[in-house]
């Protein structure tokens, strides 16, 4: 049985991706600083699977705490989830975001090259900025980042190329994920925001919840059919999915390339009042929204090719934005549960 080592593997992509290796009959290792999470999702983790992963609770820039996590296993692959990764806070403290982004991915690299460990690198559709062309591929050029989040991942991808070009036995696969939302059908796992939510659902989730007054709409004067800005918004299972044939890829000696990249996106675009329109229908309930003034750096539309990841990885999302808003609103239900 395969061992996959998945940083950040109790965060809300991780903690999915944690159940579909185990589903898939990895075995997995999960090291997690739990600075953005709880150890309800690894509980979470272990509800759904009925298996109880090895955990270390820690933190990568520790360079002895990586070497001891090799030393003591037997990794086969590795899953880089565990980022700083709120693009507001990244403007505010961008040397955070680069000490904790860069020397988490340097000491993971200088373990995985020295063992020629494949890694699946958790990057963003936000390296494309604002795209000139739509749908987005993996052709579609990089624009310089709107954030130093942005940059981490960017600069995170070009460390990943650097580093294979000095190690031709090291191969890896970098995966930019659109935006993603839901949660696992058992409402065991799914987003934890911690503090006021940046992103769209979490947010709405709280007001639907009655947790928050009122859904601010950052603009509806977007060159849009309806004004508001456009996302390819994605299952969080079906991202998590990819993962797994990702590494499935590597580990079969499938990589056409060392390196590759995909787009994880549903290849469909939605508006933020599309979303707000289907959530309320799937889930028979009304929001409390307003229209406010744009957010800075927003990208006025953005959705994926997909074209690349269905031929070539062999992976298509499967959940429509009913699936996953139902799921995320039973999430939602059993958080305030959780208290
Ligand atoms: C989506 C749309 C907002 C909140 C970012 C990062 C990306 C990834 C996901 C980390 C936009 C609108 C939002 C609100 C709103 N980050 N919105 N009211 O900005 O597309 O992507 O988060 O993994 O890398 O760039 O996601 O959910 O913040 O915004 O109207 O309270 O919802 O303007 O149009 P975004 P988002």
């Amino acid at each position: 049985m395969k061992t996959v080592l998945v940083t950040g593997g109790v965060g809300y992509i991780g903690s999915h991706t944690s159940v579909a290796l185990i589903e898939s009959g990895y075995d997995i290792v999960i090291v997690d600083d739990l600075s953005n999470t709880r150890l309800d999702l690894l509980e979470g983790i272990k509800k759904i699977t009925g298996k109880d992963p090895k955990f270390y609770e820690g933190d990568l820039k520790d360079e002895k705490l990586v070497a001891k996590i090799f030393n003591e296993n037997q990794i086969d692959a590795i899953i880089h989830f565990a980022a700083s990764k709120a693009v507001g806070e990244s403007v505010t403290e961008p040397l955070k975001y680069y000490k904790n982004n860069f020397l988490s991915l340097v000491n993971l690299l200088e373990q995985a090259v020295s063992a020629s460990i494949p890694l699946v690198f958790s990057s963003s559709c936000t390296v494309y900025g604002t795209p000139d062309l739509l749908p987005v591929t993996e052709q579609t050029p990089v624009k310089p980042a709107q954030s130093p989040y942005g940059n981490t991942k960017q600069v995170g991808e070009e460390i990943i190329v650097d580093t294979i070009a000095a190690n031709p036995n090291f191969k890896a696969i970098s995966l930019r994920y659109f935006n993603p939302i839901g949660a696992h059908e058992s409402s065991h796992i799914g987003e934890l925001p911690l503090g006021v939510p940046n992103n769209l659902v979490p947010y709405l989730l709280q007001v639907a919840a009655g947790e928050r007054e009122c859904l601010s709409v950052f603009g509806d004067d977007y060159n849009t059919p309806d004004g508001t800005c456009i996302r390819d918004y994605i299952h969080v299972v079906d991202l998590a999915e990819a993962h797994v044939v990702a590494v499935k890829r590597m580990l079969d000696g499938l990589s056409k390339e060392p390196y590759e990249v995909f787009n994880l996106g549903t290849g469909q675009g939605n508006s933020v009042l599309e979303l707000i329109k289907v959530f309320e229908e799937v889930n028979g309930l009304k929001l409390n929204y307003k229209i406010v003034d744009r957010r800075a750096g927003d990208v006025e539309q953005i959705y994926a090719d997909t074209t690349f990841a269905n031929e070539e990885l062999g992976w298509k999302s499967r959940f429509e934005l009913p699936d996953m808003l139902r799921s995320a609103w039973n999430w939602q239900k059993n958080l305030s549960k959780l208290g």
